[in-house]
């Protein structure tokens, strides 16, 4: 069998195009522009990337983009000074904290701090508890794409066995939460299950978080399984010339498609579903804020 590839770039594209045909509407019907501010505290190359590409996004789909940056010496009551400012202000229906912070910061209690209803990376404890209830909560950007995909892949999941290989905050235990909430049969895996081969072939649906490049080789893999690859790192290849590197997921790419039923390459399936989950869930937001109907299909 060879899988069928899940194009996460043409996915995301028309997601953002939802996006901003939603935007548009609100605009023209209440005169209400869609607000996201990003902070970022220090100068964490990857991170200025992200940061760049999201305004530029969030711009394009007609929103209000603020970028805050901070020193990263910045202080902890500095940095929830600016938080608490952007709570109040009426412009901005959401507030992403770029993580990782410098390390003299909390991480929790910056996430605690910002307002759960702003909150569009679902990391607030108060959206953690409300998804792991099966409340309405703003839900983190990385699953939420991933669900998108699945659901849209296969119609319904409702009923199919699914093993998400990582227990990070930020993937793995919400993505095992969605995947519950669509009633599959979720096992959490990690470094230290037993027999994680035996485990995951169980699987009709395998999400892999975990971090580790190739970790999942095709063999691991019930035929005709789906495979979403969350992973992005980046290995040296010396083959493509000096000093040149390859991004590879967290499954060995060949080896899983030539077994899986469908696949999310790396790059271009799950990475660019995140951004346009981040667009949806601000407007999902600022719809909640004003009390207007949400867009369909662009949350959990
Ligand atoms: N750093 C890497 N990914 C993310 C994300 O999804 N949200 C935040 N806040 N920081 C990140």
């Amino acid at each position: 069998m060879t899988a069928t590839i899940i194009d996460g770039k043409a996915f995301a594209a028309r997601v953002r195009g939802q996006v901003a045909e939603h935007v548009t509407r609100l605009r023209a019907e209440h005169g209400i522009t869609p607000g996201l501010a990003v902070v970022l505290v220090g100068e964490d190359p990857a991170s200025e990337v992200y940061v760049r590409s999201k305004g530029k996004m969030t711009v394009e789909a007609g929103m209000k983009s603020v970028e805050l940056r901070l020193d990263a010496d910045t202080s902890e009551a500095d940095l929830l000074a600016v938080i608490d400012q952007l709570n109040t202000d009426p412009e901005i229906h959401g507030i992403l904290v770029q993580l990782p912070l410098p390390g003299h910061l909390n991480e929790d209690l910056v996430i605690n701090s910002i307002s759960p209803a702003k909150d569009v990376d679902g990391f607030h404890i108060s959206n953690v508890g409300l998804l792991g209830t099966g409340q309405k909560s703003m839900v983190p950007c990385t699953p939420l794409g991933c669900l998108m995909m699945l659901r849209d892949h296969h119609g319904s999941i409702s009923g199919m066995d699914a093993v998400v290989v990582g227990r990070s905050n930020i993937v793995g235990k919400p993505m095992a939460q969605l995947l519950l909430g669509d009633s599959c049969t979720v096992t959490i895996a990690h470094s230290r299950t037993k027999d994680l081969a035996d485990v995951v072939r169980r699987a009709d649906i395998v999400v892999a978080a975990v971090g580790r490049p190739e970790m999942v080789p095709g063999d691991w893999i019930k035929p005709g399984a789906t495979v979403i690859d969350v992973g992005i790192n980046r290995l040296d290849a010396p083959e493509r010339g000096a000093g040149k590197t390859r991004l590879v997921g967290d499954v060995h790419y060949e080896s899983c498609a030539a077994v899986a039923g469908a696949i999310t390459p790396v790059p271009g399936g799950v990475g660019p579903m995140t951004i346009a989950c981040l667009l949806a869930n601000t407007v999902t937001a600022c719809c909640r804020a004003n009390g207007l109907v949400e867009p369909e299909g662009l949350t959990a």
